[in-house]
């Protein structure tokens, strides 16, 4: 009762807080971490964490496209993420599909567009066919981005855009003295949204640990980052405004005074 008081005046004290015309950040990124923790918590198996943490992305998807965030980018499986047991890999496999099969109509009529970043041709075939499925379904959306990473590391995205622009110069194409910043940005798999969105300017990581893991590391050189101890399936609408908040609060100089 108290923890659920408490709670309350927190959410509270956040919804005055919380400004949108102090500015809101036109791409986060989100380690969406702590599902199994929420399900042993509770006694439960793993992956009622993970479809719990299914809810709570359709939750923020829709809360993030209302402030105005333009893309949203969330580690939904990562290239380390095969070590688990099969059992659960199983389950993160089917989950794209579980998801966009139940949630497309919400996203359409949210004016939310799909996109993917990762390995997706190493997927299970069931997984790729949702994936690309919506994709196609969502392309003529205007409105916020939703980019799930899937089957996705920063190290394996740096070298692959690497070996791009390597053969780009092998070919003559190419100078290496020209290499730039700006290949390597356009090179990765950000390097399809606009130069003004494709990094971050805020990464949140759910359930207390302070770790990258292998996500953005290019991508979020200034980003503003934040952890919390939520786990990701407690993760709502007030969490997300205290991340902003708190974001709000930062004066970003990227390397000036
Ligand atoms: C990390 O928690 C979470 C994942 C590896 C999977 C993330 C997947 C979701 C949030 C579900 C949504 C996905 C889609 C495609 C809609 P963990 O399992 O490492 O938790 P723990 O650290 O407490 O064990």
């Amino acid at each position: 009762m108290s923890a659920l008081f408490s709670r309350k005046k927190k959410d509270k004290t956040i919804d005055m807080k919380f400004d949108e015309s102090l500015g809101i950040p036109k791409h986060i990124a989100i380690i969406m971490d702590g599902n199994g923790r929420w399900a042993q918590k509770r006694k439960l198996p793993r992956i009622a964490g993970h479809k719990e943490g299914m809810n709570a992305v359709k939750k923020i998807t829709k809360v993030a496209s209302k402030f105005g965030v333009k893309i949203l980018t969330l580690y939904a499986f990562s290239t380390e993420n095969w070590r688990r047991p099969d059992s659960e890999v199983k389950f993160l496999m089917k989950l794209p599909v579980d998801f966009f099969d139940s949630f497309v109509p919400d996203l359409i009529k949210e004016n939310v567009k799909v996109n993917v970043m990762g390995y997706i041709e190493d997927l299970p075939k069931h997984t790729k066919s949702a994936v690309l499925r919506a994709i196609e379904q969502t392309k003529h959306n205007t409105g916020m981005i939703l980019n799930f990473a899937f089957n996705y590391g920063s190290r394996s995205e740096i070298l692959t855009a690497t070996q791009k622009i390597a053969k780009q110069a092998i070919k003559g194409m190419l100078d290496a003295d020209a290499i730039t910043e700006e290949t390597l940005s356009d090179a990765l798999m950000t390097g399809v949204f606009s130069k003004d969105m494709r990094d971050p300017e805020l990464l949140i990581r759910s359930s207390g640990e302070k770790r990258i893991s292998n996500f953005l590391l290019w991508q979020i050189a200034y980003s503003e980052l934040y952890f919390t101890n939520e786990l990701w399936p407690d993760f709502d609408e007030h969490s997300l405004k205290r991340a902003i908040v708190s974001y709000q609060k930062r004066t970003r100089r990227f390397g000036g005074v």
